[in-house]
């Protein structure tokens, strides 16, 4: 790839496959390449935040985890008429904790409550338990009672 980027400066070249960290992303960006993301940041979202972050005049923050829940919930909410199952959206949330306090409970929690058949998207984050109820967003907040 960077013969092929010295060799053709005119083309859009974006390479894929295999880089986790903001350091490996530069090295590629420092060549004159695109760098294209998979598994990094389906499994650390935040690192979507941090790579543009690093573009020069981003001044782009890094979303609250609750910014992302309540998004995400409202997006759930809005598909279950249609059939959508929580657990098709919340599957996909796994990672949002990645590397801060509470991340396994957070994937527990995912996997226990938010993926059976009947849950719902806004009582279903009621029953969050208390080690991440920080990172809710604050009308999810209440616990469900009983
Ligand atoms: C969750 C996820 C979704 C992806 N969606 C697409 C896609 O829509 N089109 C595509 O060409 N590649 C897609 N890929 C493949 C990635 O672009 C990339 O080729 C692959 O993941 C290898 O790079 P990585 O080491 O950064 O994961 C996806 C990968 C992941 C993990």
């Amino acid at each position: 790839m960077h013969r092929l980027r010295r060799e053709r400066p005119d083309l859009p070249l974006v390479i894929n496959g295999g880089f986790a960290d903001l350091a490996q992303v530069r090295l590629q960006w420092a060549e004159g390449l695109g760098v294209m993301i998979g598994r990094a940041a389906y499994h650390r979202p935040a690192f979507i935040a941090e790579l543009e972050r690093a573009l020069p005049d981003s001044d782009w923050p890094t979303p609250e985890p609750a910014r992302v829940v309540e998004t995400m919930v409202s997006y759930a909410r809005a598909q279950a008429p249609r059939g959508v199952r929580l657990h098709s959206v919340t599957r996909h949330m796994h990672g949002l904790l990645a590397g801060r306090e509470g991340a396994r409970s957070w994937r527990r929690f995912l996997s226990d409550i938010a993926s059976r058949p009947d849950a719902a998207p806004k009582l279903c984050f009621r029953r969050c338990p208390s080690s991440i109820r920080a990172w809710l967003p604050k009308r999810l907040k209440r616990r469900k009672p009983g």
